[in-house]
């Protein structure tokens, strides 16, 4: 009789395995190493926007006891000339900043002094006494002035997609009897993560470096600062085992990582440089962006036209840019449509990816234009959705690998009770309160990124699985040890997991959701591959319980391998491993299949869609908008870790909530300075501002991405507040396209 096991993999519900280690403390950050003979550096923030240091006087900062140095442009050591070396796997086309480069200033808050010190107090205190004298020149930093001379960006990024048109939208939009066309405007966010931007960099001698980053990849941040220190990658060792939430601040390096670096080198001692939160609103920043979206359609309301032009921010240095407006042309059959994508250069630090680029943007701005379109035709907003959806992808003409938007809707309008929804805007209230409901789509990139892993099982019947990948928080730990478990049939317990370390099997940053299904196939991958060694290994068990057995006929269940067919004939791994003399079971494996990109060798787009529901109370008097429910319901392929994933989705509707209805950073123009850089006056959700969230994954069939794995880290995000601002109009019959939605606008509206 078989033996009735539990065996943990797909779908197990495992709490996270790094979970202990990060609530008792014992799991370390980057600005948390300890190191000795450390010294502590402080960056001096310029006073500036645009223009050139003149002077520098650091007399009073170098009389402070304890300070060992103060760095500048005019005393550092040498740096990489060109451009090309400053490139990383993730940065945008330009010329990427070098902090303490030169005398120039590009950007509010540039780093211009790196104050080091014995402690961290005299450090702080020195670095205020730095004083610095400036040639100003005119700055731009309106995103309304830089709008007017927006340009294409100056060069093409393989991960871009140029909109493509289909038929003749301009005219299918004049012709039509329903029109919308309206302006739409996302403010400048920044990522905020918990954590902030730190680094540690050992001093180990003999030209030997470990880094202790705060980054999404540490074979990037080890190619980068090779490339820009002349160092040979053999002697510069990053390592980010525990990051504290990145949501894509931490794809490129930023440049605590540079000066820690620089100060170590030329001081060759131990150096921890951690940015403050106001100095977090110095570097990289979702864009601002703006959307002029025209919608034609026949009046029972089939959609004829789509034309979706944007701009959106970025530096005078570099052109970062993102897909914006082809995920509505991608996703509505309209037979009409064109996109039109431009990007519009000021005066600060170049903005760059935040969890969902491009689609958070353009997906989320458009789905307000859908909505009111709805509107125009008398239509239920769902309805609507569903009757316009495209069964292809009606941009490029080809078909989705997997596209469960309709069950999403359907299982989502069911778990939300959309059927008792009253049409008429401001029809539904609870007591004094106005109440919304708003739906929106939600749809992000299914990507594969090629990896390695490696498994090593030892006698004791323990497993090891290992990748230079990175958990920012997103579950990958907890992801690996499943896969291992389910490949191999090892208990959680006794498999570590290890990454975030340069010196691991290769792996890229973690980005664009595709981590969990990259790293996942690769440490399964690893896993069969110990299975086979097994296999081999117990044939020269005494018998041979397992005859002529091949990896087909067997499985491998409780720490032994067995026939599928007769489960009572097995052979335990160390049974196996001492017959064959072995201590452990090793091997290295890459998925890699040509599939990163967005569209397949097959010729198949690959998305993960979401339908996105929302409720919310709205105070007439004051004002005060309340998210009182959301469901998000998800097609992402097969879900590997239900837990973590929930977590994902709830994180992005969390960060959708704060897109609605409070994320916002000003510029203050005169001084081009982002001026609420804190968070009493950068507002992100709070507790009270989160209430129920129901995650529903809908049962999705991916013959296409490796174990039919799509990733979410990202989807939650594309299209909540949408859906928020969309059930605020229903709420109130204010149609606000502008976001974040805050007090001000309704009042006026
Ligand atoms: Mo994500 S914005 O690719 O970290």
């Amino acid at each position: 009789m078989a033996t009735a096991t539990t065996k943990a993999g797909f779908g197990t519900a495992l709490s996270r395995v790094d979970g202990v280690a990060k609530v008792t403390g014992e799991a370390l950050y980057a600005a948390e190493y300890p190191a000795d003979n450390l010294l502590y550096g402080v960056v001096v923030s310029g006073a500036i926007a645009k223009g050139r240091i003149t002077a520098i006087d650091d007399a009073a900062a170098r009389a402070v006891p304890g300070v060992v140095e103060v760095m500048t442009h005019r005393n550092r050591p040498h740096i990489a000339f060109f451009d090309r070396s400053y490139r990383d796997e993730t940065g945008p086309p330009g010329s990427p900043f070098r902090p303490l480069g030169d005398d120039m200033i590009q950007f509010a808050m540039q780093p211009v002094a790196l104050v080091l010190a014995e402690t961290f107090e005299a450090a702080r205190y020195a670095a205020s006494l730095v004083d610095i004298d400036y040639a100003a020149e005119a700055h731009n930093t309106d995103f309304a002035v830089a709008r007017a001379n927006a340009t294409l960006p100056s060069k093409k990024r393989d991960n871009i997609q140029a909109p493509k048109p289909r038929g003749d939208a301009e005219q299918a939009f004049a012709d039509a009897p329903l029109k919308v066309s309206q302006e739409y405007h996302l403010a400048t966010e920044h990522h905020n993560p918990m954590e902030m931007h730190a680094t540690t960099v050992v001093w180990e001698g003999g030209g030997k470096i470990t880094v202790y980053d705060k980054t999404q990849g540490p074979q990037n941040i080890q190619a980068y600062l090779a490339s820009v220190f002349g160092l040979s990658k053999k002697d510069v060792q990053v390592r980010n085992p525990y990051v504290g939430g990145a949501f894509g601040s931490g794809l490129r390096p930023q440049y605590q990582v540079f000066l820690a670096t620089l100060a170590a080198k030329m001081l060759e001692r131990s150096v921890r440089v951690v940015l403050t939160r106001q100095q977090m609103f110095s570097h990289v920043h979702r864009p601002e962006a703006v959307q002029e979206v025209q919608l034609g359609a026949e009046t029972d309301g089939t959609l004829t036209a789509i034309i979706n032009k944007a701009v959106t921010s970025t530096s005078n240095f570099e052109d970062n840019m993102e897909n914006v407006v082809t995920w509505g042309m991608i996703n509505y059959a309209a037979p009409n449509a064109m996109g039109d994508y431009k990007v519009a250069r000021r005066d600060t630090y170049t903005s760059g990816d935040m969890r969902a680029p491009g689609a958070a943007t353009g997906m989320t701005l458009f789905e307000i234009a859908i909505d009111e379109m709805a509107y125009a035709a008398g239509v239920d907003p769902l309805r609507f959705r569903e009757m316009n959806d495209s069964d292809v992808d009606a941009m490029h003409g080809i078909p989705f690998s997997s596209k469960e938007l309709r069950k999403a809707y359907r299982e989502g309008a069911a778990a939300f009770g959309w059927d008792k929804r009253s049409p008429e805007p401001r029809s539904m209230k609870d007591g004094r309160e106005l109440v919304g409901w708003g739906v929106a789509t939600g749809i992000w990139d299914a990507m594969f990124s090629k990896t390695s892993a490696r498994a090593r099982l030892t006698a004791n019947g323990h497993l090891e699985v290992a990748s230079a990948a990175s958990d920012i928080g997103t579950g990958t730990y907890t992801v690996m040890t499943l896969l291992a478990a389910d490949t191999l049939g090892i208990p959680p317990e006794r498999i570590s997991a290890r990454l975030g370390d340069s010196s691991l099997p290769a792996a890229p940053v973690e980005g664009g959701s595709w981590m969990a299904g990259s790293v996942g196939y690769a440490v399964q991958l690893a896993c069969r591959a110990v299975g086979e060694k097994l296999l081999k290994a117990a044939a020269k068990v005494d018998g041979q319980p397992l005859g002529g057995a091949t990896i087909d006929d067997v499985e491998f269940v409780d720490g032994s391998v067995r026939l599928k067919t007769d489960p009572a004939k097995s052979v335990s791994f160390g049974e196996a491993m001492r017959a064959a003399g072995l201590t452990t079971i090793e091997a290295e494996e890459t998925g890699s299949e040509g599939l990163h990109g967005m569209i397949s060798q097959t010729r198949k787009a690959r998305n993960t869609h979401s339908a996105v529901f929302a409720e919310v109370h709205v105070d007439e008097e004051l004002n005060v908008v309340r998210v009182t429910r959301i469901v998000n319901a998800v097609a992402a392929g097969r879900i590997i870790s239900p837990k973590t994933a929930r977590s994902q989705i709830l994180g992005g509707v969390v960060m959708g909530i704060g897109m609605a209805l409070h994320e916002e950073s000003f510029l203050d123009h005169r001084l081009g300075r982002f001026m609420n850089h804190n968070f009493a006056e950068y507002h992100v959700p709070a507790n009270a501002d989160v209430h129920d969230i129901q995650v529903i994954f809908v049962d999705e069939q991916e013959p296409e991405l490796p174990m039919g794995v799509k990733g979410l880290g990202e989807i939650g995000i594309v299209s909540t507040a949408a859906a928020i601002a969309n059930a605020i109009y229903h709420a109130t019959g204010k149609r606000i396209r502008s976001l974040p939605i805050t007090i001000d606008k309704l009042l006026a509206a």
